[in-house]
């Protein structure tokens, strides 16, 4: 494991989280205005709340370490109030359905066309986007120079000061490390590219799995209940000012909630990947070929392109049970129901990749959507009208969609009543 990513930097912020969180749950008791139920679009929220990782990505890249929570969390958290009290921030317009603008349902002649320039030299792809008018490549260009631009203006303020004291520890410097061995430093134009290619997309996945938690646990209410008695017994017994991960170790139906969640709606739905040398992969059940004969391995050659799917594997009855179609976080609670495998980085699941290019996240993941689910599930009813349809829309991750509404991209419409005291 790289230092850094452990689950000691990770607990460090989970009282952030929990502040967060509750500064939205607060935002949310304010614009109910004494109304005894009120409608949350919650993508919308949970994106602006779970936009420090943007931020984050580039304070790290130039210098902080991650283990100096303080300085690194509240630099961050700054720029996050803004993006939660005031829609009107430059990286929260520009991230504001960003992918859903850009990758939802492409037509036949925009995923010709997005093939083609994947194919095109640099200089090509370049002239490509400066001259050719495309409303979605040009929003993508604006966001990425939205991005890079914070990420500058963070360096220039903060970098000076923390840099002395960079002890290699940060995401980008670490993933520099391991792609070029211990000698090899990243420059700054390096960085701000790897973070563009591979923490910048991580910004959306925790915001959109908190919309599919709540989802479910409106269609589930009995799940809801349960996890809210669980939540306030512990909160009761402990009685600590704020949450700290020893108190999500005393919430086991809460932690079956969460690995159920990423296993029922992987966030990233695919992967893509490489094969790097010819080699034979193994099957552990065969699959029947068109000739009816059973295909026990599969040849694969050097630089042959292989999708996984992560969310036929999260749902492979083998593994988690023959109910894997269902939504059941029980599942996790009874000893040998879901198969052991070592796959993954957390509980046999897909959902954070696997082997060398894992997520260096998930840990930091887990926390923030457990923190998150605290706090809301504490203090809110959620439910659904029931005449709405939720479907997923695949944009290189899943997010929810109102049936009759596709185009209007990332929508979760839930009812918020706050939830009668136990007292
Ligand atoms: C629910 C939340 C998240 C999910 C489902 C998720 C999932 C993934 C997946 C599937 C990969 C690719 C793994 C592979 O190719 O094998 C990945 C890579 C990565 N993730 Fe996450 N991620 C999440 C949150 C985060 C967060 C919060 C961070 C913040 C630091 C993060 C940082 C990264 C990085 C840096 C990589 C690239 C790793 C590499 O290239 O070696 N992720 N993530």
């Amino acid at each position: 494991m790289l230092p850094g990513f452990g689950s000691l930097e990770a607990s460090t912020y989970v009282p952030s989280f929990s502040r967060k969180a509750a500064k939205m749950a607060d935002k949310w008791v304010e614009l109910m205005q004494g109304q005894d139920t009120f409608t949350i679009d919650v993508p919308a929220w949970t994106a602006r709340a779970t936009l420090w990782w943007v931020l984050l990505a580039p304070h790290s890249a130039f210098g902080i370490d991650l283990s100096s929570v303080d300085a690194l969390g509240e630099a961050a958290f700054d720029y996050q109030f803004n993006a939660l009290d005031d829609m009107s921030g430059e990286l929260t317009k520009v991230f504001n359905n960003l992918f859903a603008k850009t990758r939802l349902n492409p037509g036949n002649w925009e995923i010709f066309v997005s093939q083609m320039v994947a194919l095109m030299p640099d200089n090509l792809v370049r002239f490509w986007n400066e001259n050719v008018p495309d409303k979605k490549r040009a929003f993508l260009i604006r966001s990425r120079e939205a991005s890079e631009r914070v990420a500058r203006q963070l360096v220039e303020e903060k970098s000076a000061a923390l840099l002395a004291e960079n002890g290699g520890h940060d995401i980008m410097s670490l993933l520099g490390q391991r792609d070029r061995g211990r000698e090899g430093q990243l420059v700054p134009n390096e960085m701000l590219a790897s973070f563009r290619r591979s923490s910048l997309p991580g910004t959306r996945r925790p915001a959109n799995t908190i919309s599919w938690i709540l989802l479910e646990l409106c269609r589930n209410t009995d799940v809801q209940t349960r996890l809210r008695d669980e939540i306030r017994t512990v909160r009761r017994q402990r009685d600590e000012p704020e949450l700290t991960a020893a108190t999500f170790d005393d919430m086991p139906y809460m932690t079956a909630i969460v690995k159920e969640i990423l296993r029922f709606h992987p966030a990233i739905y695919n992967m893509h990947k490489e094969a790097t040398r010819d080699d034979i992969v193994p099957l552990s059940h065969p699959v029947v070929g068109t000739d009816g004969k059973p295909i026990h391995e599969i040849p694969v050659q050097k630089g042959q392109k292989i999708i996984l799917s992560t969310a036929a594997y999260n749902r492979d009855t083998n593994v988690f049970g023959a109910d894997a179609h269902s939504f059941n976080p029980d599942r996790w609670l009874k000893e040998g129901y879901v198969t052991k495998q070592s796959l993954g980085v957390f509980a046999n699941l897909l959902t954070f990749g696997g082997g060398n290019r894992a997520c260096l996240g998930w840990r930091f993941a887990v926390l923030e959507l457990s923190a998150f689910l605290v706090e809301l599930v504490d203090k809110f009813e959620f439910s659904i009208d029931p005449k709405l349809k939720i479907q997923r829309g695949a944009v290189g991750f899943m997010i929810p969609l109102v049936e009759g509404e596709i185009e209007k991209g990332s929508q979760l419409p839930l009812q918020v009543r706050l939830a009668p005291s136990t007292d």
